[in-house]
């Protein structure tokens, strides 16, 4: 799996060369596919970013990347990108401000690093060529025989990406209004509607006065039309703007699910050991009801808002005094719901603090259901769900309680509105204090009656806002915590030896209190397989931990092949190392799905032969259907000694050159763990391995074995040594070898340690 491939042909940039284009034609080592990765490589270098090119994964069906393949890598990699059309003249634009990758037709590729508008060429750079070598001048005619306007540009963010940006209101709102079109065009249908909406109020009014006082039949066929005309466009636009919000939540929906998984995965792993998952879950499916308030109520009663922009004036135009008199009880109506506001809010906060905690309960019942079961703690759970249920129940029904009263205040004076204003105008007629007769009269109750509406919308949102808001605090409890890595693509990528030195390193875990490793210093060769022992709470597993990145609190310093592990890029550490824990997951899949899990470029025979070193070859091919066999989420139907196995597999496909097995084979039953130990040798070929193991006779094998005591480094040493020189080891070999008799009995074993 060499990388590094010759790039030393083609020197000559300025060869024209008729197959390939711009240079890279003399390299014929490299397929399309690598100088596409490779062009597009070296505009990421712009930006400082590291790409490497064996993290793409090769879409089915595409002999070279498509320009859609590589943006999403590109993305991937927490690069902005965009897949373009330019013609000649964009060159020179685009150059300004972002690197142009040209995808020629014949599926290579090329980088736009200059251009010249005087002498009409531009500069491009072959992906094969070295950075001292100077770029090509391409002429029109020669780039457009070989190029048909595929391009991708490339551009890092300035400051927080999207992806980090803090979840806030502020963020959501920015995602709404990025959409201007669609907001825009909602608008337009909205005032139309508003505007449409007056003229029944005027038909009413000509009705009346003109059709009944007068009996004139012309006048009443005209306002038929008119209403029926009416009637059709305010379908259509109905249904425009139906659809138009459709979309436009549709899309709000899409776009916050995406970013709400990518923060989540970026969080730190101590993130999810701190906090139950059950909450966390709870949490964040509070992300559906804010995309409803924000597109359903917030953007439905701003645009029946629009209503009053052209209701109102024409309620002025029509009886000054009434319209005063009916913003006055509007007025009144929003007053009276601001006053309850606070004390609701407050009360629908303990409601959804409630409810959170109920919902942790039936998650860690579902999640521990074994254990309930085994230790009949049926009772227990579902008393602790009583409380809950009653605490949720009980704070639901005080704010729904409180809330009944500003309806119920409000009730009567939007009744005023939509009729009272009819007997209030007739009265002001009446004393000869205004002049409105009667169709207008009816018109303006019309009116006032849809103003009513909306001005009761306006108080009620304030409400949903309240509830809204504790949701989005909510979420934001979980999203803004600091992700583990600033950005993907920071730190070094080295290719790893296995060397893996501590010095001087002491680490506490955030909410320990005492140091879990002290002042540990050592220094291992690579190809070592290390053995760690020590008491339950030693540190053995606090070591694997900072070898992975977990945890970089630390004081000293961790290097693997003398590179800080603070100064590595964190997904290619992971990436490098493989894991094996005592408890494993497994996903819903089939065993070669989860053997490979997804990695790039990796096949059946790969997932052949890691099965075969993990000693799980046996099992698979006697399963149904061997390599296809479907595995349940949980892994219910396979026996704990093959997910064992299995794990291990999985964390060797990559042949990753640190192998950390913690607690490994404790669980497995004394044959399947002889299984795996007779591998320990076979797998540690070529790798630097660290078995963490309660068994010590697991570990008589290993080149040399920590003794770990109270998170300091007692004894490296291999077995037989150890045995005579560290009493801690000898008493704890001595506990678990007391049938073969108290002497340090194992003298058959020791030849094995190379
Ligand atoms: N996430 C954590 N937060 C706080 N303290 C922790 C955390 N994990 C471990 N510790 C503490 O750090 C110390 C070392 O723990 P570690 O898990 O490394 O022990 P271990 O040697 O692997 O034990 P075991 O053999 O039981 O697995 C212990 O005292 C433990 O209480
Ligand atoms: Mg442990």
């Amino acid at each position: 799996m060499d990388d590094h491939s010759s790039n030393t042909a083609g020197a000559n940039p300025e060869e024209p060369d008729a197959g390939g284009e711009f240079g890279q034609g003399g390299d014929e080592t490299l397929t399309a596919t690598e100088l596409r990765l490779r062009a597009v490589a070296s505009a990421a270098r712009f930006f400082g970013v590291d790409l490497d090119i064996n993290d793409y994964k090769a879409r089915p069906g595409e002999p070279y990347p498509s320009p859609a393949a590589l943006v999403d890598w590109l993305r991937g990699q927490g690069l902005i990108a965009k897949a373009v059309k330019l013609t000649w003249r964009n060159l020179f634009t685009f150059r300004e401000t972002t690197p142009v990758v040209v995808l020629l037709k014949d599926g290579t590729a090329g980088l736009v690093v200059g251009a010249d508008a005087r002498s009409d060429v531009v500069w491009i750079k072959s992906p094969t060529s070295r950075d001292s070598e100077p770029p090509v001048a391409v002429d029109r005619l020669r780039l457009e025989q070989a190029w048909a306007g595929e391009a991708v540009l490339v551009r890092r963010t300035v400051g927080l990406d999207d992806s980090q940006a803090p979840f806030t209101l502020g963020w959501i709102v920015k995602q709404v209004t990025t959409e201007k079109r669609f907001i825009g065009q909602i608008a337009w249908a909205s005032i139309v509607l508003a505007a449409l909406g007056i003229v029944p109020a005027f038909i009413v009014m000509g009705t009346i006065d003109r059709v009944l006082e007068f009996n004139s039949i012309n006048t009443f066929w005209m306002l038929a039309t008119i209403l029926a005309v009416m009637m059709f466009f305010e379908m259509v636009l109905g249904w425009a703007r139906r659809e138009l919000i459709l979309v436009l939540s549709t899309k709000l929906d899409a776009k916050l699910n995406l970013h709400l998984f990518s923060r989540l995965l970026s969080l730190p792993l101590d993130f999810f050991e701190r906090n139950q998952a059950g909450e966390t879950i709870s949490r964040l499916s509070q992300i559906s009801r804010v995309r409803e308030f924000l597109t359903g109520k917030l953007l439905g009663t701003v645009l029946d808002g629009s209503v009053l922009l052209v209701f109102i004036p024409f309620l002025f135009y029509m009886e000054s005094l009434l319209a005063t008199i009916t913003m006055a009880v509007a007025g009144l109506m929003t007053v009276i719901l601001i006053v309850f506001l606070r004390p609701i809010g407050i009360l629908v906060a303990q409601f959804v603090r409630a409810e959170h905690k109920k919902a942790a309960v039936i998650t860690e019942t579902v999640h521990g259901i074994r254990t309930v079961k085994t230790l009949a703690l049926e009772p227990q759970q579902k008393q602790v769900w009583d409380e809950r249920v009653a605490e949720a129940t009980g704070w639901r029904l005080a704010a729904g309680r409180l809330s009944n009263w500003p309806q119920t205040l409000n009730d009567p004076l939007q009744i005023f509105m939509s009729r009272g204003v009819v007997v209030l105008g007739a009265f002001l007629a009446l004393q000869g204090n205004s002049g409105i007769d009667r169709g207008a009269l009816i018109a303006f109750m019309i009116l006032s009656g849809r103003v009513a509406g909306p001005v009761a919308g306006f108080a009620r949102l304030i409400e949903d806002f309240q509830e809204v808001r504790t949701s989005i605090g909510q979420i934001a409890k979980v999203l803004n915590n600091p992700p583990e890595v600033r950005n993907v693509t920071d730190g070094m990528r080295p290719r790893f030896e296995g060397r893996i030195a501590f010095e001087d390193l002491t680490f506490t875990y955030p909410l320990g209190s005492r140091p879990a490793l002290q002042q540990m210093s050592f220094d291992i060769p690579p190809g070592t397989m290390l053995g760690l022992v020590g008491r339950s709470g030693s540190g053995k597993s606090t070591i694997t931990r900072l070898l992975q990145g977990v945890n970089r609190e630390y004081s000293g310093a961790v290097k693997i092949d003398g590179v800080e592990m603070r100064e590595i890029n964190l997904a290619h550490l992971r990436r490098s190392l493989g894991v094996v824990l005592q408890d494993n997951f497994l996903f819903r899949g089939t065993v070669k799905e989860n053997i490979i899990s997804g990695r790039p470029g990796l096949t059946l025979e790969d997932s052949v032969r890691a099965a075969r070193l993990a000693g799980a070859e046996e099992f698979i091919e006697r399963m149904p259907q061997g390599y296809d066999t479907w595995i349940e989420e949980g892994s219910a139907n396979i026996s704990g000694g093959q997910r064992q196995r299995l794990a291990i597999a999985r964390a060797l496909i990559t042949n990753p050159r640190i192998l950390i097995l913690d607690e490994a084979t404790s669980a497995l039953d004394p044959e399947s763990e002889a299984l795996v130990n007779a591998n320990l040798v076979r797998i540690g070929k070529g790798r630097t391995m660290i078995i963490v193991s309660h068994r010590l006779s697991s570990l008589v094998n290993c080149d040399l074995i920590m003794v770990l005591e109270r998170g300091t480094l007692v004894d490296v040493a291999p077995h037989h040594v150890l045995l005579e020189r560290c009493s801690i080891y000898r008493t704890l070999w001595n506990q678990q070898n007391r049938h073969m008799g108290n002497t340090p009995g194992a003298q058959q074993v020791l030849g094995h340690g190379e």
